[in-house]
Parts: C-alpha cells; structure tokens; sequence
C-alpha cells in the first residue's frame, strides 16, 4: 500500500470560509476515513453546502488547509482533486429534455470517462434505472431524477462522494431508496461525505456525525452523540414557586445544574438521577414546598441537537 492510501480520504484543518461580513462556516476541523459514510448534519445556513463546495474545488477557503482525497487544497490541485471525488448538489441540474442515457453520456464526455457506454450502463444498473435509460429525464419523478444525479456522480468512479442533502424534497420512500443507494456505496467502498439537516437521516446512515452550525458543535458516532448528548435531568413540580430555589438546590449531592420551567418546576440535572431523586424530595419537603410531581426527563436526540446548533438562531432573532 502506498502512502497516499493510508491517508485520510477528507482532512480538514481549521477551515474558514467567509462571504464578506458573513462566516459561511468558522474553524472546522476533522477528519474522514477512507470507505467511511460521514454526515455533515446542520440547520439551513449552518455552511454545509459551502464546505462541500469548498472541498469539492467549486471555491476557495478563507483560511485553514485540508486534503481531499489525499491530495492538498490548493487552486494548483484543483483538476487533480476533482478527478477523484464527485459532488451530487442539491439540485441535480440535468437536461429536462435528453433521455436518462444521453445525460449520462454528456457528462461522461465532459469528464472524459473511458469506455463510456460501458460505464454509463454500469452506473445506470448500480442505481437501479437500467430500464428506465431511454426515458427523458424531465418526465420523471424527483426521486428517479435524484438517483440520475447519482449515477452521474458515479460516473468517474470517484474516491469520495459528496451528496449535498440528497433526500430533500423525496418523499419517504424515494428517500429511502437513496438510503439504500448510500449503503450500496459503502459496501463498494467509496468514502460518502452526506450534508444533511435531518437527524434521523444521520443517525441510519453514517458511521460518524459532524453537528454544525457555522461552528463545529460535535462529532462522533450516532451512538457516542446519543449518550454524550442524552442528558438526563429530574422534573420537579411544587405547588407554588419555590421563595429561593438555588438554596434549596445548592448543596445537592450528584445534581449538575438547574433551571426553572416556568413558575414552579424546575429541571435539575445529573448523570446518576437515582442518586439525585431522595436527596432533591428531601431537600424541597425541608424547604416547605408541596410537590406535585418528581418524573425523569430524557431529553431527545432531536433536543439536544437543537439544543447545538440553536445558538445561532437566538443570535439572529436578537
Ligand atoms: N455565494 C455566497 N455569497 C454570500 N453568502 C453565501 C454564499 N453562499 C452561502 N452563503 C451564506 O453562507 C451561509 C451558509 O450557507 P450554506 O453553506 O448554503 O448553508 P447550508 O447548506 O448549511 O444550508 C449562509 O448564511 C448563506 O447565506
Ligand atoms: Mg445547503
């Protein structure tokens, strides 16, 4: 194996990308294995799409470094890089008026694909439209349009493949169907970088999760974030509001914060609420208050994740 194997299919290095006064992402660093499926998970406007289009050479970054497919980002790289990746936008972009095949056969000519019918026939079965080549691209549906987009992707048989939120807009079974498509792209072993703002999506798909916001929030596997982000927290109600809660609460073994929900409940966290519960009841049956209800709080995944990324959406509401 030669060097440039071992290395990372994506290495990003405090990656800036600013559009005037505006920091479309700020400081990003990770990395992507090669042959892993990654999501870039974040909000609308959280600088998904540019940090695909950043790797992907369409433009270039404020400041930072990275390597995409082992090869630096640099403007001197750019037909290098771009002869190992592939980029699915948003948007698939292909002529309404041409068959599914003669798309397939103007890319093919503009990246200069061998054997291009060969090929073309090839992607067209991986995508499941093998039938379906002779059909214009207009009539079909945004689902089949979307796994044409794919095929074009697949084309130049790239190292790593940028879907730019690729089931927006499908309903749930088109969606799932690209799902499928994805997992068919890991087991042949392309390295899948997926932007997408739907959590479930990340969650199914990938091996590990990037959460942004401009600024990067966290990353991990589904499984880490789960627990990492899985607070577990008591709600407390009282009849009425307590006269000094932070007393009561203050010297509470395992407890790791609190806040008050609204006039008289109050959410306590800790990561051991069994070891929290007696001493809370206890502490508010001292202090006088009559409660009503102690239940555990699980927040979400969805919670947490909004949790995150909502920093930025109270910034702009200010
Ligand atoms: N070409 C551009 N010129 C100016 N601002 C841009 C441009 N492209 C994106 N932005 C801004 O950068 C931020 C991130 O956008 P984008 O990467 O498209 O987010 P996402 O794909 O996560 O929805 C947004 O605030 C957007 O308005
Ligand atoms: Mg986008």
């Amino acid at each position: 194996m030669t060097g440039a194997a071992e290395q990372p299919a994506l290495s990003v290095r405090s990656l800036s990308k600013r559009f005037g006064e505006r920091m479309a992402y700020e400081q990003i660093s990770f990395e992507v294995g090669r042959g892993e499926v990654f999501g870039f998970l974040g909000p609308n406007g959280a600088g998904k799409t540019t940090m695909v289009r950043t790797l992907g050479t369409l433009i270039a970054p404020s400041a930072g470094s990275a390597s995409v497919a082992g090869v630096p980002l640099s403007e001197a790289n750019g037909v290098e890089i771009r002869r190992r990746i592939a980029i699915m936008p948003e948007s698939p972009g292909l002529y309404q008026r041409l068959s599914v095949r003669d798309n397939l056969a103007c890319f093919a000519d503009l990246y200069e694909v061998p054997a291009p019918a060969r090929r073309i026939a090839e992607v067209l079965s991986m995508v499941g439209l093998a039938e379906r080549a002779a059909e214009l691209c207009g009539a079909l549906s945004k689902g089949l349009r979307q796994r044409v987009a794919l095929a074009r992707a697949l084309l130049s048989e790239p190292q790593v493949l940028f879907l730019d939120e690729p089931t927006s807009g499908l309903d749930p079974a088109a969606a799932r169907d690209v799902h499928e498509l994805i997992e068919g792209m890991r087991e042949r072993g392309v390295t899948v970088f997926l932007t997408t703002h739907r959590l479930e999506e990340a969650e199914r798909l990938c091996d590990r999760v990037a959460i942004l916001n401009t600024t990067l929030r966290s990353i991990g596997r589904p499984a880490e974030l789960r627990d990492q982000l899985f607070t577990r927290a008591l709600l407390v109600r009282t009849a009425s509001a307590l006269a000094d809660p932070a007393a009561v609460f203050a010297s509470l073994p395992a407890l790791e914060g609190w806040h008050a929900q609204g006039d008289s409940a109050y959410l306590l966290e800790a990561a051991d609420i069994s070891a929290l519960a007696p001493h809370a009841v206890r502490a508010l049956v001292a202090a006088g208050a009559d409660v009503l209800a102690v239940e555990e709080r699980r927040h979400s995944l969805e919670d947490v994740y909004l949790e995150l990324v909502g920093e930025r959406r109270e910034e702009a509401a200010r």
